[in-house]
């Protein structure tokens, strides 16, 4: 038991403070992926990837609720799926600025208020995320990489160019590009760290569940498709992106198209 002690509390030394840093990169390191498995491919996954498990206390006494929706909210919310179907459909500048507004902007920007809250909950309001615009397909809008400046509510240009072929390498998964725009989310976790130390990792990604749900319900609203992204080659991704001496890192990815 002393001997467990120990370790916990050595344990809690070494990822404290200071080194909460290298606590996040051994986490970051060890949860990349170097290669991609074959996930994204249903023709490879074993039956019990198939299975969805349902909890059940089926001995219990039961209070049964109704299935039915009853307003626009909860429809939307329930009749929101992943979807990959991109027909390389040109976004305006427009709608994608848009989408990011609504999902992620500040939410009331003429309220006069020091702390300007946006449009997704995130912990202490210390935002921790960054959005990346990868436009593949635009209207008016060269392709290229973006940077989104929520307090102007434009994007920055940081790379014009064709990038379809070096995302499929990072995120092997063929509709990708036909798609209008990749969402690259960022967590720059330091943000959180004075507040929250080690308690940081998990709100970063809560932070960014969120944001993705936001971004499947206002594109949804629109029009487009929508599938989000976990699996890509972080280092490939971190290299595109110019964050390879930063602090902070991508973890999630948001597609949609028409
Ligand atoms: C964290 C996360 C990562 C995901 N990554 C991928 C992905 O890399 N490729 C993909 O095709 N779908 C991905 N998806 C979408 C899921 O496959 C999808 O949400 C799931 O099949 C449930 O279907 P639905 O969204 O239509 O309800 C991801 C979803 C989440 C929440």
């Amino acid at each position: 038991m002393k001997i467990k002690i120990y370790y916990i509390n050595l344990f809690s030394r070494l990822f404290s403070g200071k080194n909460l840093r290298t606590f996040w990169d051994i986490f970051y390191k060890i949860t990349s992926y170097s290669i991609l498995q074959r996930q994204n491919d249903r023709k490879y996954w074993p039956e019990e990837w198939k299975k969805i498990y349902y909890k059940s206390y089926s001995k219990n006494k039961e209070i049964a609720g109704s299935l039915f929706t009853t307003n626009e909210i909860e429809s939307l919310i329930t009749s929101r799926r992943s979807s990959r179907k991109f027909n390389n459909y040109k976004i305006s500048s427009a709608d994608i600025l848009r989408i990011l507004l609504v999902s992620s902007g500040i939410a009331s920007p003429n309220n006069g208020s020091k702390m300007q809250k946006r449009t997704y909950p995130s912990p202490g309001s210390l935002y921790s995320l960054n959005i990346y615009p990868i436009v593949l397909n635009g209207d008016g809008i060269s392709r290229g990489i973006y940077h989104y400046n929520v307090l102007r509510n434009s994007l920055e240009v940081l790379k014009e160019g064709d990038f379809r072929e070096k995302l499929l390498v990072i995120s092997p998964q063929e509709w990708i590009k036909y798609a209008s725009v990749v969402f690259i989310i960022t967590t720059s976790i330091d943000r959180l760290y004075p507040k929250y130390n080690r308690r940081s990792y998990r709100f970063a990604f809560i932070e960014a569940g969120h944001l993705g749900q936001n971004f499947y319900l206002e594109s949804f609203l629109l029009g487009f498709n929508c599938c989000a992204i976990g699996s890509f080659l972080d280092e490939e991704l971190i290299k595109l992106l110019d964050l390879t001496n930063s602090k902070e890192a991508p973890i999630y990815a948001i597609t949609i198209g028409k």
